[in-house]
């Protein structure tokens, strides 16, 4: 017997989506009556919630097993949780003896169970992938800043040939249509002012609604621009396929949707995308992304790219470069290519070597960098309205955000989760200046 723990800390890594179940696990917890602590060591219980889709990002893992030593030699009670749990499953304990726990991201709502589980002496190791079951048994959202997020789909059964998602997070599935507006309720009433719909493929989501009609994202965000209090909404991520014409329209129809799409293309060349199995081409990605300024011309494109993919040439990388320069991104991400294991594209010849791969990486973020100062350059001299979350550096100063998901810098007394009118007046690469036209 241990004695049972009454702190715990809870670390997310990798996507949003992440981020979601990490804030879920700490809900459970504290309705389990244990203490939220900021410090890792200090904590009863650590819970790593892990992402597995690079190298790098799985091999921390270990790295941070290894750190929640603490200095007189005991370790807090250890849970791995998230997608390297779910790929490695009981090869974690065996490489990290001190690991008491193996959680997936579908079983996470045993947790307590698995708490106690190991309070009396055992080991716990859960990686069952039981459909969308974890949901009903979480508790009720509460304690929430401005900006929340809520994940309607998991899941992806895109098979990308380079990425672990599909494997991590199983089939693509979505959530039930009133359990979604439930939490939504929910979470407008724990004080959310904005809501962010998170999948893997979110644009994937189906579902019927109270009329008992079918229906897509589109639908569903339709509903919840009804929801009274909640002011602003936003989705991703988003796959280009699933993209539909009903989406597109509600960037000009729907009020609360915001004018912001990640819709991640990773690469330029039609011959890469093809071996990546990514089923769209530069074409139909580019006839998206009109129809989608059709609908709402100031809308805020971002992305991800993956360079060095195997068998990536000096002209398929160029066409990668060029496609941006079509795009005039507001942001995007980009990864060197990370070879997972059970991947198909794992298995693939041609190698681009480490150094091609920085120039190519180091080439591509340059040319984002550029469209992003000009992205924002151009929304200097906009009035807008923006959502207040946080305080600023110094005092009186506060952060918020704009439609176009820009961080704002403002001097204002303005509470947090407040809607304020202000006037873009600077810009830089990652964020821009506001001055407050009210409050
Ligand atoms: N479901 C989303 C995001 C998946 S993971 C989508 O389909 O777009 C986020 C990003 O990580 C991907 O868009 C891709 O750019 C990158 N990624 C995935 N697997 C990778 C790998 N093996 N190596 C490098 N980057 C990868
Ligand atoms: Fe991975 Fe592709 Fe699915 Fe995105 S669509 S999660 S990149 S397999
Ligand atoms: Fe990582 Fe899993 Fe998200 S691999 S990116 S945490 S779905």
């Amino acid at each position: 017997m241990n004695a049972p723990p009454r702190s715990f800390h809870v670390k997310s890594f990798g996507c949003q989506m992440n981020a979601y179940d990490g804030t879920r696990m700490a809900e459970m917890l504290e309705a389990e009556g244990m203490t939220a602590t900021d410090e890792a060591t200090q904590a009863d219980l650590v819970v790593l919630n892990t992402c597995h889709i690079r190298e790098r990002a799985a091999e921390k893992v270990y790295s941070d097993i290894g750190r929640l030593k603490r200095a007189d030699g005991t370790t807090p009670m250890i849970a791995v949780a998230g997608c390297v749990a779910q790929a490695e499953g009981a090869e974690i304990p065996r490489r990290a003896p001190t690991v008491d726990i193996v959680v997936g991201p579908q079983a996470y709502h045993r947790l307590p169970a698995m708490v106690a589980a190991v309070t009396a002496g055992a080991r716990a190791i859960d990686t069952d992938m039981p459909a969308l079951s974890k949901f009903a048994q979480l508790p009720v959202r509460r304690r929430q800043g401005p900006s929340a997020f809520l994940t309607v789909q998991e899941g992806c059964d895109k098979f990308c040939t380079y990425c672990v998602v599909p494997y991590t997070r199983g089939a693509e599935i979505s959530r039930p249509w009133g359990q979604v507006m439930d939490e939504a309720r929910a979470l407008v009433d724990a004080g959310a002012r904005e809501i962010t719909l998170l999948g893997q493929n979110v644009n994937a989501w189906t579902g019927t609604d109270g009329r008992g009609l079918a229906g897509g994202l589109d639908g569903l965000i339709a509903e919840l621009d009804r929801l009274p209090g909640l002011e602003r909404i936003r989705y991703t991520t988003s796959h280009p396929n699933d993209m539909t014409q009903g989406l597109i329209d509600a960037h000009r129809d729907v009020g609360k949707l915001m004018p912001f799409l990640h819709l991640p293309v990773q690469a330029g060349s039609d011959r890469i995308l093809k071996a990546m199995n990514r089923s769209h081409t530069r074409d139909s990605y580019l006839q998206i992304l009109d129809r989608v300024r059709a609908a709402r011309p100031d809308i805020a494109i971002s992305g991800d790219f993956i360079v060095g993919f195997p068998g990536e040439t000096d002209a398929d990388f160029a066409a990668t470069l060029d496609l941006v320069a079509q795009v005039g991104h507001a942001q995007a991400y980009s990864f060197k290519y990370s070879p997972r294991p059970g991947t198909p594209a794992a298995t693939l010849d041609g190698a681009v070597p480490e150094s091609v791969m920085d120039e190519r990486l180091h080439a591509l973020q340059a040319l984002i960098w550029e469209q992003a100062t000009a992205f924002n350059a151009a929304t200097v001299g906009r009035r807008t309205r923006i959502l207040i979350e946080r305080d600023g550096r110094k005092p009186g100063q506060r952060i918020g955000k704009s439609p176009w998901l820009q961080s704002v810098h403002l001097d204002t007394n303005a509470p947090i989760g407040a809607m304020l009118d202000v006037e873009i007046v600077s810009a830089g690469p990652n964020s821009v200046g506001g001055v407050a036209l009210s409050g």
